[in-house]
């Protein structure tokens, strides 16, 4: 039996919702994680400072007694957020940086901003100030493939952003192609970029051969087998602009298994497992703790954990569901399957 120990890992991408909600999801993730990034598109999105102290708040009363849990707060990003905002973040201790959602991207992006350049002028400040620019890379345009849009936002948004803020420190959430993956490779060390377990583990056949399973998806849409590839090549590389962001987005089961399903995955119960098999499965065991435990915090520039955890290569089944919200189920990412990896 093979037995690692690391860092105690953080997620740098994270959906935990609100209300009734709590109850699971903070448990879920506060066994596994040590701090988190709480992703604000709650309705209403969580669009000041004020409001995200008002939502730590909530977070932390669901923590469990005796466990240390800290959540990193972010602002939504509207097309009125304002420069004074983005001043509040610099002096705020919990607010850490601002997601910006292209109107209507993803789940709740209804106030995302509708054109980028209209709020370059905060975007300045954020480049002045060092704030993190979280960002979901997609255009949302109809006309333009779901399987393409993540590229089109590299070369139609990001790069002209980048080209205008050479300095700015910048996120690309949960990337999704090697195009994304070599796009951040290019650049200096101010832009990073989260992988989810499910576009390490995963690809559209999963989701799409044999019948169509809609717990395999979410946004941006898993993509083809090389695509994969390349993100397992990254993520295990060692490179540490790479870091873990699990994107767990939970859904109940009867919105997932729906005639319109809705986008996540909910990876938050067994997340550090997941990734102990994809990069186990290519060899790479041992790039696990820069990637789940460092780099992130490296990124945000915040100390490094220094409590531990513990993963044995031995055989566990995830569980086909879990309770939610009022007599409801979610459903877990790989539910009912065997992984190799568990945390002691
Ligand atoms: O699959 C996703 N689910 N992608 C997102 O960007 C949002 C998330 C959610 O909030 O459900
Ligand atoms: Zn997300």
């Amino acid at each position: 039996m093979k037995t690692i120990t690391l860092t105690q890992p953080d997620d740098w991408h994270v959906h935990l919702r609100d209300g009734l909600a709590l109850q699971r999801t903070v448990p879920d993730l506060a066994q596994q994680f040590s701090r988190a990034i709480c992703m604000p598109n709650l309705v209403p999105p969580v669009k000041t400072v004020t409001e995200a102290e008002a939502y730590r708040s909530r977070i932390i009363q669901h923590v469990p007694k005796g466990n240390a849990f800290d959540p990193c707060m972010v602002l939504y990003f509207t097309d009125h957020t304002s420069p004074d905002e983005i001043l509040k973040i610099k002096n705020s201790e919990h607010v850490n940086a601002i997601k910006l959602y292209p109107a209507g991207a993803t789940t709740n992006s209804d106030n995302g901003v509708s054109d980028i350049t209209k709020v370059y002028h905060v975007i300045e400040k954020l480049e002045e100030y060092q704030i993190p620019l979280l960002l979901h890379g997609e255009v949302t345009h109809a006309h333009i493939d779901i399987f393409d849009r993540e590229k089109r936002f590299l070369d139609d948004v990001l790069a002209p952003l980048l080209k205008t803020f050479p300095k700015l420190k910048m996120v690309l959430e949960h990337i999704t192609t090697a195009d994304a993956a070599e796009f951040v490779l290019d650049q200096g060390q101010n832009v990073g970029a989260t992988i989810t377990p499910q576009h390490l583990l995963f690809n559209r056949n999963d989701m799409l051969v044999g019948g169509i399973k809609p717990h395999f998806y979410c946004l941006p849409i898993l993509k083809r087998q090389t695509h994969q590839a390349k993100l397992l090549e990254v993520a295990t590389s060692g490179n540490p602009k790479f870091f873990l962001g699990t994107d767990s987005a939970p859904h109940a089961q009867d919105a997932k298994e729906n005639a319109c399903g809705c986008a996540g995955c909910y990876s938050a119960t067994h997340a550090i497992e997941f990734y102990a098999q994809a990069f186990d499965q290519v060899g790479k065991i041992e790039r696990l703790e820069g990637f789940a435990s460092h780099f992130g915090a490296d990124f945000y520039g915040l100390p490094r954990n220094t409590a531990q955890i513990t993963l044995v290569k031995e055989d566990q089944i995830i569980p086909e569901s879990f309770d939610y919200l009022e007599n409801q189920k979610i459903i877990p990412l790989y539910a009912g399957k065997t992984i190799q990896w568990r945390k002691v």
